[in-house]
């Protein structure tokens, strides 16, 4: 098995187009230790050939250009691409708007929740992926399902989905109500156990997590490797970079630092390799040289950047 991150910012991407803060800048200014990133993408393939794209971010079109496993084969159909199927872990833009740019009457399978595939169907935009070539399948929860492209052949990737502590996407808030819990967990979000058809080689991809319950802890035990939700050093952090009003609670994303904070709710859980993914711009580890990034580095965490590749 293969798993390529191929996009590790949050949404927006690093640098965002309208951020000027010290670290877009910086990453603007190709300053060394300081990587730009696009966002948030994995790619999984069993046989090396077909790959399966775990959310489909705005940056696909880019991604796919760095990427040339996701190209055309030199040797295929004047119309044609390695990509068999999308799975969605939420709704949210920068996981679900790279569909857009996969028309062109290509084949292949978009797996989603319930709520997922609804959000989809209520906006008809998405229907440049017509169905009848690109069919939209149901990802059952808690259970294992076999990958398979647009014509029914497995791709040798399975996917098992579990609901985490989230929130449903931005835009579909009900603006003005100061009474809703977005934190609360009402299935919006999931997390995905990746693993070939031998149950082999498990990674977890948890791209936005809420909080870090008994239930996620044990899901998470055991993988040989766990890409995480790294929006925020801090809760606070986009309070306290002058960019936003929201704590990282409100946005339905767990700080990596501090008690509540991800780096301690899964500090004694059996994983192999804990990769923080989804990094917004204002996260001070993007920056090799941060003491946050040593901090991260010395409690055994790695920061994904674009381009880095697992076997299993
Ligand atoms: C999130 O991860 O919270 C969303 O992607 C935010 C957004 O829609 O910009
Ligand atoms: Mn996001």
């Amino acid at each position: 098995m293969r798993v390529k991150i191929i996009g590790s910012a949050a949404g927006g991407g690093f640098p965002q187009w309208n951020c000027n803060y010290r670290l877009s800048r910086a990453a603007r200014n190709c300053m060394p230790g300081v990587q730009s990133r696009t966002q948030s993408s994995v790619a999984a393939s069993a046989d090396g050939t077909g790959w399966v794209l775990f959310n489909a971010s705005p940056d696909i079109r880019q991604q796919i250009a760095q990427t040339p496993e996701l190209q055309p084969a030199a040797d295929a159909p004047l119309r044609s691409t390695p990509i068999r199927a999308v799975v969605l872990t939420n709704a949210d833009v920068d996981h679900i708007a790279g569909l857009l740019s996969l028309r062109e009457r290509q084949p292949f399978a978009i797996y989603a929740t319930t709520k997922v595939l609804a959000t989809l169907a209520a906006n008809s935009i998405f229907d440049v992926l017509d169905p009848a070539i690109v069919p939209r399948r149901l990802l059952a929860l808690t259970e294992e399902m076999a990958i398979c492209g647009a014509d029914g052949h497995p791709t040798g990737v399975v996917v098992g989905s579990f609901p985490v502590p989230g929130k449903v996407a931005l835009y579909l808030e009900q603006r003005g109500d100061p009474t809703a819990d977005f934190s609360s967990d009402t299935g919006d979000t999931i997390g995905v156990r990746i693993s070939r058809a031998d149950g082999r080689g498990a990674i977890c991809y948890v791209p936005g997590c809420a909080r870090i319950d008994a239930a996620l802890r044990a899901r998470l035990a055991g993988a040989a490797c766990v890409l995480f939700d790294g929006t925020l050093y801090t809760d606070d952090e986009m309070i306290t970079a002058g960019v936003g009003q929201k704590t990282g609670a409100r946005m339905g994303h767990i700080a990596m630092s501090g008690e509540a904070g991800s780096i301690a709710g899964l500090a004694d859980v059996k994983i192999g390799r804990r990769i923080f993914i989804h990094i917004n711009n204002t996260n001070p580890v993007l920056d090799e040289n941060s003491a946050e990034h040593a901090a991260v580095k010395a409690a055994d965490w790695e920061v994904a950047a674009d381009g880095m590749e697992m076997e299993f």
